[in-house]
């Protein structure tokens, strides 16, 4: 992922940018509305903004595939906890635990950084991913 890479390598775009950028470009490709609710106001360490953007492509491609959502929504807040990110759609939702490759890949993102992930799906009402990383690490 482009965002991904222009963090890495240090050239000043901010995470909220990334963000917006990469989610405007989903949502024309895609035809599905992007509601965003939030972005975060401060940079964070370029690690953390790998994980929020790795894993913010993971779970908007299993939207793309999976959910056959009209809207997605997506927060991504710093507060004094640290940082929260949650991408939320209206789709068919999903029973059981989803444990395939891309869910793995999303909770490790934020597991190595001392951070926890879930996703919840409920049939016929839609999905929900929410990870967060503990300010103090
Ligand atoms: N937004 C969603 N809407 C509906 N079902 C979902 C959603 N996200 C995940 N799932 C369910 O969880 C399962 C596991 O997701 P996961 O991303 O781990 O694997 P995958 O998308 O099937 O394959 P890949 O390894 O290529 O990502 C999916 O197969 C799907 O059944
Ligand atoms: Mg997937």
């Amino acid at each position: 992922m482009s965002e991904e890479l222009r963090i890495r390598e240090g050239r000043s775009r901010s995470l909220a940018q990334a963000l917006e950028e990469h989610l405007t470009e989903w949502s024309e490709r895609t035809g599905i509305t992007v509601e965003i609710w939030a972005l975060p106001a401060r940079d964070v360490p370029a690690k953390v903004a790998r994980a929020v953007l790795a894993t913010l492509g993971e779970a908007l491609s299993n939207v793309e595939r999976h959910s056959r959502a009209r809207v997605v929504s997506v927060a991504v807040t710093l507060g004094r906890g640290g940082l929260r990110m949650t991408v939320s759609d209206d789709g068919v939702g999903f029973l059981g635990p989803a444990e395939g490759r891309g869910v793995t890949a999303m909770r490790t993102h934020f597991t190595d950084l001392g951070g926890s992930f879930t996703i919840n799906g409920v049939p016929g009402e839609g999905t929900t991913v929410t990870g967060v990383v503990p300010r103090r690490r």
